[in-house]
């Protein structure tokens, strides 16, 4: 199996980032306990500030990995561009939230993503990711 995790805006700080609400782990640190928790399945990552290249590795592994998961940060809210690309992929897409965006602003409670990913897991921390890669391991298609 081939997934790929997909992190949008400020996703790269996290570990120093608001840690009562997004935790003190960095991402590379936590990808590191990923693939040694999971051996068997490539697991890559990519990470954006920049609303384009998001779109742009979205059409890249869409037709051909066997999952992505999708923290589209800020611009979950914000962008009709990344839910049309869900939306024109075959590989399907979990989306993924460190906090639980609905106990948060109003702001965060709309996703241009929900609609046309195959679920969503939000609030769990960190853990959140995991949940997700074993949704892709576990969860059988309908
Ligand atoms: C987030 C929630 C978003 O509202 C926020 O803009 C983020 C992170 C989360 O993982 O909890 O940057 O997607």
């Amino acid at each position: 199996k081939k997934l790929i995790i997909i992190n949008g805006p400020n996703l790269n700080l996290l570990g120093k980032r608001e840690p009562n609400i997004y935790g003190s782990l960095s991402f590379t640190e936590f990808m590191d306990e990923i693939q040694n928790k999971y051996p068997n399945i490539t697991i890559e990552h990519f990470q954006s500030n920049i609303e384009g290249e998001l779109i742009d590795k979205i059409q890249d592994v869409g037709f051909d990995y066997d999952g992505i998961i999708l923290n589209a940060a800020a611009y979950t809210h914000t962008s009709v561009g990344i839910g049309d690309a869900v939306k024109a992929i075959k590989t399907p897409v979990v989306e993924v939230h460190i906090s639980n965006t609905f106990g948060r602003e109003e702001f965060r409670h709309q996703s241009f993503i929900s609609a046309n990913a195959k679920g969503v897991i939000l609030g769990f921390g960190l853990q959140s990711y995991e949940l997700a890669i074993q949704s892709f391991i576990d969860v059988k298609s309908i």
